[in-house]
Order: C-alpha cells, then structure tokens, then sequence
C-alpha cells in the first residue's frame, strides 16, 4: 500500500527543520550504503549523531506518533528515528532495497522493516526531478510531494530517487517494523478501519459499528506480532 499522508509537519515546522539541516555538517551518502548499493547511491546524508539531526529527528518522530493516518496504516511497532538526505547537482539513488533489518545501535534490539516513509521537506518547485519511483504489484509510482507531505509505502518495494537536475531535495525518511508484517494486511485492516470511522460518523447508533469494529479487533489480534 502506498499512502500521501499530508501536513505530517505544519509549513513552519518545515521551515525550522529546513533551517536547522541546512546549518548541519552533511556527508557522502555512499558511506552507509550496502554492498550493492554503493554503487547507485550519489546523494549526502547527516550524520545522526549531530545535535541538528537529533533535533529535527525528535520533532518528526513525535507528529508521527501523534497521526491518526500513520498509526493506522502502518499499525508500527517499533519506529526507528528519522533520518535525512539530500540531492542537488544530478544527486539521485538508483533502484535498491532497503536493508531487512535495522539493529538499533546500543540495544540488543534489531528493527525489521516493515513500512518505509519519506517526508519531503523541499518544496517541489524549488528543483527538478528528485521523484521517488515505487515498484509495487500496480507498476511503478512516482511520488514528488509538498514540503511537509510524507508518502507510506511497503519496506519490501524496489524504489530509487530520479536525479536532481535543478536546485536541491532535501528530505527525511524512516523505517518501521508493523504490528502486522503483511502490506496486504496492513491495507485490509486500514481500509476497515477507514470503512467503519465512516460508517460511525454516519450512523453513530448503528448496532453494526460495534460488530465491525469488534472484527476489527479481532482481526488485528490474529494477525498482530508484539
Ligand atoms: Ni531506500
């Protein structure tokens, strides 16, 4: 499932996080790239160590936990803290996929990835290409969103970032692992949800919200992994 979760963060909130990673010591995005990547990764990335990271890190994560779109479509488990980027001077990614997973440096937990995100913190018409391509089951997806927008989409797809031809994309992106391992089933129980808040605000009183809402549940505890 790919999901446009919109005004993740307000415009001001895009301008401090903008500010604050444009101030910031980048690096070469190669250096953290798997073995098949390097090869295909020309982009900088922030060191997450940095106080600016951390920072603009820490504001992302809590209007993630805090967006009822986000919580329901990728029902996350653990969400490991946002990273950046940035792409400018025909900067781009070639197809790859994401690492499985993710160890959490200096806990014994490792993170598997079940949902990525990218938040687009450039304004579109600040550069040219920079589309996130997304092969999924549909064909491929081109996704290029306001500063503030996020777009949800499966940790398992084959993506890559179209170059930069023009200005600069500076973005942040995430991994989760899902309570529900399966994109299909995420999608299933999102589209309930959806289906039964609609029913509920029509028609409060219907006996069959609750019944829904009961599978709902149900549903989620036979397909959830804590
Ligand atoms: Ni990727």
């Amino acid at each position: 499932m790919l999901l446009h979760i919109p005004a993740l963060l307000t415009a001001d909130e895009v301008r401090e996080a903008r500010t604050l990673l444009e101030g910031a010591q980048w690096e070469d995005g190669r250096r953290t790239a798997g073995h098949r990547a390097q090869g295909v990764k020309n982009n900088e990335q922030l060191n997450p160590d940095l106080p600016e990271a951390q920072k603009v890190s820490a504001l992302i994560g809590d209007r993630l936990t805090r967006n009822p779109t986000f919580l329901a479509a990728a029902l996350p488990r653990h969400i490991l803290p946002p990273r950046f980027n940035r792409y400018a001077g025909e900067g781009h990614y070639g197809d790859h996929v994401d690492n499985a997973i993710h160890p959490v440096l200096g806990t014994n937990i490792s993170v598997r990835t079940d949902v990525s995100m990218t938040i687009f913190l450039s304004e579109p018409e600040d550069y040219d290409g920079g589309e996130l391509v997304i092969r999924d089951t549909f064909g491929e997806q081109r996704v290029k969103l306001p500063a503030g927008d996020a777009v949800l989409y499966p940790g398992s797809s084959l993506h890559r970032v179209t170059p930069v031809t023009r200005g600069e994309r500076l973005a942040s992106f995430l991994w989760a692992q899902s309570l529900v391992p399966q994109d299909h089933r995420r999608r299933m129980l999102y589209e309930l949800d959806l289906s039964v808040q609609a029913l509920g605000a029509d028609h409060p009183d219907h006996e069959a919200v609750d019944s829904l809402t009961n599978l709902y549940h149900n549903l989620l505890r036979e397909w959830s992994i804590t």
